[in-house]
């Protein structure tokens, strides 16, 4: 055989092999979207019927969505390795060569493997887009203050049961006193819980407004406390940013067993906003929890030192008041009475002011 017999040959077998792998990658790429499809539908089916785990859920549609963006790579690279081809047929044999490079964006080379990556990336995406509710769902994206009120919200009616086994005038003796008589003042109750105080300080005449962050808590005062004249709020510390509590300035703000739900970062912040709302010369009347941290229900430590060095950086004067043992009985709880005035001076001496 001479030299060009053999050449043409071995140029006819390359062309046959070359035919051949073509075939099989074309092949593969038309496959590649059923992989997706049952891929997809797949785990889609698993996460809907994995409805008692969340974590499953989401790892499933995760799994989805790394699986959809891989196929996008992997079709990208087949399709790639085809042109190559392709550039070889149309070198070999350009006047045989079906030339179809398309004249719209429809008729384009590529078209193909676009649209099936663009579905690819579709079903990626609403993979990533049904994580998120399924994590807020199963309550992962909960913030600190959330998970506070979400234990009030369950905890409503119990935590009313024992709470206004309390009478105001045992809860906060001082206060009771320094209220029974004197000018009538604008008093916020900030984490008012089941209205006990501030149904108390509005039954003696003060314009009491209440702020309570957890729905199912204000249900319950409102309901024990019907015809108290009180106006509530749902808002919380450290913001307190309800619409209507914008301009108001208080004499006196009560925190009572609320300051141990604040985290230590906020704290500056919330003195900061309290301070705010004190009209001049007013007054914060704060009790402290001296016992453990609890994280079930977001319990951080509270000491009397770090709010008495915190205050004065956010123009209020720090005196303690005293100390007592828990009402509720807990052998592990003492409570500190404290109270914040603001630098302006006091128009009415009171016994909270020493
Ligand atoms: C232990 S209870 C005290 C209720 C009431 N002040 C008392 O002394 O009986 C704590 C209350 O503070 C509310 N609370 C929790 N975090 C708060 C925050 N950051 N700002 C305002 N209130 C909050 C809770 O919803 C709950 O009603």
């Amino acid at each position: 055989m001479q030299q060009s017999e053999r050449d043409h040959a071995r140029q006819m077998a390359a062309f046959d092999q070359n035919s051949q792998n073509f075939r099989s990658l074309n092949q593969l790429m038309w496959q590649i979207p059923l992989i997706s499809m049952s891929l997809t539908g797949g785990l889609w089916f698993g996460v809907s019927k994995a409805e008692t785990s969340p974590f499953l859920q989401i790892g499933l549609l995760g799994l989805a969505c790394a699986g959809n963006l891989m196929l996008m790579i992997v079709i990208h690279r087949i399709r790639y390795i085809m042109e190559r081809y392709l550039l070889w047929f149309r070198t070999f044999n350009a006047s045989g060569f079906v030339v179809a490079d398309g004249h719209s964006y429809w008729t384009k080379s590529q078209i193909v493997r676009r649209s099936f990556q663009i579905m690819f990336l579709l079903a990626a995406m609403t993979s990533v887009g049904l994580m998120v509710p399924t994590a807020r769902e199963a309550k992962w994206f909960q913030t600190a203050a959330d998970r506070t009120t979400a234990f009030y919200d369950r905890s409503a009616e119990d935590l009313a049961d024992r709470y206004e086994t309390i009478d105001f005038a045992k809860a906060h003796p001082e206060l009771a006193t320094l209220l029974a008589s004197g000018p009538k003042r604008a008093i916020l109750d900030v984490g008012a819980g089941t209205g006990r105080d501030a149904a108390a300080m509005a039954a003696l005449g003060h314009s009491v407004t209440a702020a309570e962050p957890s729905d199912r808590m204000r249900g319950v005062a409102q309901a024990m406390h019907p015809g108290a004249a009180i106006e509530w709020m749902d808002t919380s510390l450290p913001k307190l940013d309800a619409a209507r509590m914008a301009d108001r300035k208080f004499d006196l703000i009560l925190v009572s067993a609320v300051w141990m739900h604040i985290h230590p970062s906020q704290r500056r912040a919330a003195l900061e906003r309290l301070s705010q709302l004190l009209a001049p010369g007013g007054r914060v009347y704060l009790t402290l929890r001296l016992g453990a941290p609890d994280k079930d229900r977001v319990i951080y430590g509270v000491t009397a030192d770090e709010l008495a060095s915190l205050a004065p950086q956010t123009g209020l004067a720090y005196r303690a008041l005293g100390e007592a043992p828990d009402l509720l009985g807990r052998p592990e709880v003492r409570w500190k009475y404290v109270v914040l005035s603001s630098a302006a001076p006091t128009t009415a001496s009171s016994p909270l002011v020493h």
